[in-house]
Order: C-alpha cells, then sequence, then structure tokens
C-alpha cells in the first residue's frame, strides 16, 4: 500500500483533497482562530466548575521513575512541562500503578505505601508551572491515571515479563509464554486489587488531584476484564460481570473520599493483535477470537460500538461524566492506538494511511458523544495530523465532535502547542511530532522516554546513540 507523509501534503487544498481520497469527512478548517470566540478557547462546565480550554494532556509515561517508584528529575521535567502547556486538563499525569505486581516496567511511577509526598510534589509543580506562565489555575483540572498493568506487568527487571492476565488468549498468551492458568487473577485476587484502587484514590483526593482514571484501556488489566466473555465467575461472561471491577472502585471510592470526581480512560475499540507479514506491513495474526476485541465487530479489524454504548450509559449510572477515548493496545496493534508513519522497533510497517487510523479514533468518540451529549469526551490519537492538528481540533470541538482534543505525542515534542495556538502564534514547524516513534522504542529497549528526535534535551542524551543504533 503507497501513500505519502502527511508533511508532503504542503496547503490546505492539497490536505483537503487527500481526504476526500480516503473518504474521510472529518472537520478540517482553512482557518484556526485565536480570538475569545474560538472553539478551542471555549471553556467546559464540569461539575461546579469549568475546564478552561479545550486542549488536555493525555496521560504520557517516561519509564523514568526510581525502581521503588519515585519520580525522579526526568518525571518532574516532563509534568511540568504538562502544566505549562496551556492546556487547561490534564488526564494523569501518566500511568500510576496502585501496586508493586502491577508495574509496566521497573520504572512506572508506584503510589507508595507511605503519605505520597513525591505524587503530592508532581501535582504541585505541575499546577505551578502554568501560574508561572501567567496564566489562570482556577480552571485546571488534573487528574491521576491509576493503572494495574495485567497481562503487561513486568514490575522487577531480574524477572522480566510476570503476567498477570484475567483471561487466556490464545496469540497473546504465546507472546508471553504463558503456558498454563497458573497467572490468571482469581476472583479473589481481583477483590483485593479493588481495594487498591481505592487506597490509591484515596490518596490521590489527599494530595490534591481532582479526579482519578480507572484506566480501562491499552489491554491492560481493567481492559482486559472488558473482553472477559469466556471467563468464569462474578468478573466475567456477561456485561453486567466483566464491569463489576469498575463498579466496585467506584463505589468504594464514593465511600472513601470526599470529593473526588472519577474519570475513565477507555480504548472504545480493539482489533486482533498484528504482526509483521513478509513484506514487513501489518497484519493480523491468525486466531479465533475475534468476538472477544471488546468495541471490536466479528472479523476482528472493525469497529462495533454496542458494547461501548452500554459502557456509556454504565458510567452515567455511576454519576461518572468524564471518559477519555483512545483504541486497541500499544502492544498488538499500535496502528490503531497512535497512527505513525515510522513503527517503533518491534512494530509493523502500518497497514494503511495513518491518516485512517486518526479518523477512526475520531469519528468512533464522534458516535459515542452524538448518543451522550451530557458526558464530557476527550479524544486521543491526533498527533499524526502534525501541521494540521489545530485545523482539524477546532473542526471537531466546533462540531460537537468531541469536547476536548487530547494531546500525546505532540506534547513530547512540542509542549507549548496549546498555548500557541490558543493565542494565535502559528505552528512552530520544527517541534511538529512526526511521529518517529522513537518515544516508544526506546522503552521497548529499556530506555527512558522522550522526544529524542526534537527536544534538545533528550536529544543530547547518551540514549540518542543507542536509539539511533537501534
Ligand atoms: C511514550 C508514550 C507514553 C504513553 N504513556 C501512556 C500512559 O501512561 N497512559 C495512557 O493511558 N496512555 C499512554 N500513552 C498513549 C497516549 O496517551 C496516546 O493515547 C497515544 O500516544 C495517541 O495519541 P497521540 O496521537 O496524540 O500520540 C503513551 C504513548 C506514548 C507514545
Ligand atoms: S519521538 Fe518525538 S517525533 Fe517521534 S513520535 Fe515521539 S514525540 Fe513524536
Amino acid at each position: 500500500m503507497k501513500y505519502s507523509r502527511i508533511a508532503s501534503y504542503k496547503t490546505y487544498e492539497q490536505m483537503s483533497e487527500r481526504f476526500k481520497e480516503l473518504e474521510l469527512s472529518i472537520p478540517f478548517e482553512k482557518e484556526v482562530s485565536s480570538g475569545s470566540d474560538s472553539p478551542l478557547q471555549q471553556p467546559i462546565a464540569w461539575k461546579n466548575q469549568q475546564i478552561g480550554n479545550r486542549f488536555c494532556i493525555l496521560p504520557m509515561e517516561g519509564w523514568d521513575g526510581t525502581p521503588d517508584g519515585k519520580p525522579s528529575d526526568l518525571t518532574y521535567r516532563r509534568w511540568k512541562s504538562f502544566g505549562a502547556s496551556g492546556a487547561k486538563l490534564i488526564w494523569g499525569g501518566e500511568a500510576v500503578a496502585v501496586r508493586h505486581d502491577g508495574r509496566a516496567n521497573t520504572n512506572q511511577v508506584l503510589i507508595p505505601d507511605s503519605k505520597g509526598s513525591e505524587i503530592e510534589e508532581l501535582r504541585r509543580q505541575e499546577g505551578q508551572e502554568l501560574e508561572r506562565t501567567q496564566q489562570r489555575t482556577s480552571d485546571l483540572v488534573i487528574g491521576l491515571q491509576l493503572t494495574h498493568s495485567g497481562r503487561y506487568s513486568r514490575p522487577d527487571l531480574e524477572v522480566g515479563p510476570a503476567p498477570l492476565p484475567i483471561r487466556r488468549n490464545g496469540v497473546l498468551d504465546r507472546r508471553l509464554s504463558i503456558n498454563d492458568d497458573s497467572r490468571l487473577l482469581s476472583d479473589d485476587d481481583l477483590k483485593v486489587l479493588i481495594d487498591d484502587f481505592i487506597q490509591a484514590a484515596k490518596l490521590a483526593e489527599k494530595v490534591g488531584f481532582d479526579f482519578v482514571d480507572i484506566k480501562h484501556c491499552h489491554g491492560y488489566l481493567g481492559h482486559e476484564l472488558l473482553s472477559g466473555i469466556d471467563r468464569a465467575g462474578e468478573f466475567g461472561g456477561s456485561f453486567e460481570n466483566r464491569t463489576r471491577f469498575l463498579r466496585e472502585i467506584t463505589h468504594g471510592i464514593r465511600s472513601a473520599t470526599r470529593s473526588l470526581s472519577i474519570g475513565v480512560r477507555l480504548s472504545i475499540f480493539d482489533f486482533l493483535p498484528f504482526c509483521m507479514g513478509e513484506d514487513g506491513i501489518g497484519i493480523p495474526e491468525n486466531n479465533s477470537n475475534a468476538e472477544v476485541c471488546f468495541g471490536g465487530d466479528s472479523t476482528g479489524t472493525g469497529v462495533d460500538l454496542t458494547e461501548p454504548l452500554e459502557f456509556m450509559n454504565l458510567l452515567r449510572s455511576l454519576n461518572i461524566n468524564l471518559v477519555c477515548t483512545t483504541a486497541g493496545s500499544p502492544y498488538y496493534n499500535p496502528h490503531i492506538q497512535r497512527p505513525a508513519f515510522f513503527p517503533p522497533s518491534d512494530g509493523y510497517q502500518p497497514p494503511e494511511d495513518p491518516i485512517v487510523g486518526v479518523a477512526r479514533q475520531v469519528m468512533a468518540t464522534k458516535h459515542l458523544k452524538e448518543k451522550n451529549p451530557d458526558l464530557v469526551f476527550v479524544g486521543s490519537g491526533y498527533s499524526y495530523l502534525q501541521d494540521w492538528l489545530p485545523n482539524v481540533a477546532q473542526g471537531v470541538v466546533r462540531n460537537h465532535w468531541v469536547d476536548s482534543v487530547g494531546l500525546g505525542r505532540m506534547v513530547l515534542s512540542y509542549p507549548n502547542l496549546p498555548r500557541d495556538v490558543l493565542e494565535g502564534r502559528s505552528v512552530h514547524r520544527k517541534k511538529v511530532c512526526r511521529t518517529f516513534s522513537d518515544c516508544t522504542t526506546a522503552p521497548r529497549n529499556g530506555l527512558v522516554s522522550g522526544c529524542f528526535p526534537l527536544d534538545d534535551y533528550y536529544r543530547k542524551r547518551p540514549e540518542r546513540e543507542i536509539l539511533k543504533r537501534l
């Protein structure tokens, strides 16, 4: 399949033409406005307060915490740049494990048993940066993403992968050398884990976060539970059972905290695991599990939002009105989750123009928003739009396809993008994320993550040379 890099569409007309060729009708505006009537400047009414504008910083891990789970100088630097970005919603900072065996890597930040002073400091410095850039903080909303990595747990360097899946999956089990049921989490294990989430949320409230995200995406535990149709017991089978984990955590948090809000980051659709075909291009790896992709159709490579819509009703019934949409998993189908022209070192060449991957997330989010106008939706996967990101962002917000535009990789290479757009400055081309995927390749090879090609600070680090060889 042949397609050009998005950077080759240099004019609005060329880019519009490409959207047409791909039969994608997503809102795409010629001029991005910075006046007070700009859609991206408008606040979002949320609870009894406002979220100051329509940019959100998505959770972005740096694989740079200390072995005992504390933030390092690199972690502080990243969170401060999130704070200075100008976005008024910060969705979680990064995935923080609720306990050691659920860490996805030895450097993942961990909710401590202690008083949480480091997490408090991260949050404080993030907010302070906004003040330093002379912006209001009263309409800043900051959450903390709580996670257990489940199947993708790898807490100890010496041990390597230590998966704790909730169901068997032919392809994924083989990739992780899971040969029997011995590592499956039991119902009793899950009940203990529910309490760990509740304790972590208590701490998050104590140190000043506005909300916690009960992570349900990217193949980690919360997300895998949603596809546990073939799991027996209280947490598998029916939709009600597969969502018990979220319901029980939510009830527990409500009774253990005073005013902490809850959000959910959800992979709203999923595909089969992909692998590299003979020509290097990604292909779905054969298996018979197509029917258990949450939000996927029976082909394993299509979207069916019937259950995600049911999930939105569940959120409403739990009084959860903050939703961040994403898709699939970076481990087994990265092209649907973080569309990129250049794959990470363990990836495959994209099987579609990455613009299609962006549009798939945009369209699916639009569908959910249309049916649930009362919920606040944050979208993801926009970074591949590169220089054209603000033009689509303004269009999707103006047309109520989404409430807030989430920035992932773009915020690593160009943390000030929201401020530049909102203050009417043109996009700084040299800082625009070109989806080189080094920020994914680095952690896959045990290195800290950051934007090695474009951020001077990382460019000078020794890991850059290792990455070049990779
Ligand atoms: C280096 C890196 C770290 C990430 N860390 C997290 C994380 O901690 N939690 C999470 O939910 N998603 C994480 N993601 C996914 C992003 O939040 C986002 O969904 C994805 O990059 C697609 O958005 P984008 O096109 O703006 O990059 C990470 C992605 C990358 C590339
Ligand atoms: S390394 Fe930098 S340019 Fe490459 S994908 Fe990550 S943020 Fe973008």
